[in-house]
């Protein structure tokens, strides 16, 4: 049942209820005060007035008792405030480990979603209730912002980066999702559907639209198809590092620093090779800036995360035995 003017929309995830204790909070503490300071205003205006030309107020000297009072409670206040917030912003800035991972790309005046499973989206995403969700998002062009009000979270969308959000829904249903960041003409025409579905519903959605393949898979063909391969080979042997089990691994560069191999160190890695050269190697890749849409850069991040992991977790660099290297690819060929 939808109420004609509701004040809150519904709470639908987990943390939506927690968010909206610390706002009942923060609203309560400022109605008390709003309402304290106007009602001393009014009384003290009456109380105190000057009652005639002549008469001259007592001098009042300070209150040590006053002083404190005014000061500590204030300052617990705002201190519970913060450790609140904090607390709850640390909550929903760490997607757990075990979440489903979905691809947001925003561009003008579109969200375009992908899943691991290869299902694609436009402006509509469907998920299972009861489990985390994590959106890693980026954007086409200019800053967007991923907002769900059932859910409580709200993220923005950048190009050139990758942001992330997660939440879990609890309740069945459809739930808006809105654009959040002035982004241009059609930014109120920037919304979509969260539909969260029973577990079993949702498997059956998976199952209808699998023609496509699966993120990795798209990612392996293009990885073809650009000539990626001619250098990457998937061993030690190949002109440019090997890219076996470099996912979440950290990376040694030529000008000494370390980084670690996330998305958007393998998204820079495609569009500006150049930018962090892996130790050992020769700047020789060209750019794919313009070649592929950000679309690609996510399947070919997704068939490189899915080329396993390396034994006992060796730095990129390192040798790595093409045994070992055939026994840790899920991928088929
Ligand atoms: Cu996209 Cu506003």
């Amino acid at each position: 049942m939808k109420e004609a003017l509701p004040l809150f929309p519904e709470q639908a995830s987990t943390i939506a209820p927690q968010v909206d204790h610390l706002l009942y909070f923060l609203l309560a503490v400022t109605t008390f005060f709003t309402l304290l300071i106007f009602c001393a205003i009014f009384y003290f205006a009456v109380r105190y007035r000057r009652r005639s030309e002549q008469e001259l107020p007592p001098l009042v000297h300070g209150s040590l008792t006053l002083e404190l009072t005014w000061t500590i409670i204030p300052a617990a206040l705002v201190m519970i405030m913060f450790v609140w917030g904090a607390w709850l912003f640390i909550k929903m800035r760490r997607p757990p480990t075990d979440a489903l991972n979905i691809y947001v790309v925003g561009k003008q005046w579109m969200w375009k979603l992908q899943h691991m499973e290869g299902q694609r989206e436009i402006n509509e995403l469907h998920i299972p209730v009861g489990k985390p969700v994590k959106l890693i998002m980026t954007s086409e062009d200019v800053i967007h912002s991923f907002f769900i009000p059932a859910f409580r979270t709200k993220q923005d969308v950048l190009p050139g980066r990758y942001t992330e959000e997660w939440f879990q829904p609890d309740k069945p249903g459809s739930y808006h999702l809105f654009c959040a960041e002035y982004c241009g003409t059609k930014h109120s025409g920037m919304i979509g559907w969260i539909h969260v579905m029973e577990p079993a519903d949702y498997q059956a959605w998976l199952s209808g639209g699998r023609a496509m393949g699966s993120l990795a898979e798209n990612g392996e063909k293009l990885f073809q198809q650009l000539a990626c391969s001619n250098c990457h080979h998937l061993n030690d042997q190949g002109r440019c590092p090997n890219l076996v089990g470099l996912y979440g691994q950290p990376v040694k560069l030529t000008d000494g620093r370390t980084v670690k191999a996330d998305e958007a160190y393998i998204r820079e890695s495609i569009l500006n090779p150049a930018a962090k050269v892996v130790y050992g190697f020769q700047p020789i890749m060209p750019t794919f800036q313009g070649l592929v849409t950000e679309e690609q850069v996510l399947q070919l991040i997704e068939y490189i995360k899915s080329l396993g992991q390396r034994p006992g977790g060796a730095p990129v660099g390192a040798g790595v035995r093409e045994t070992s290297i055939e026994s840790s690819r899920p991928v088929k060929r």
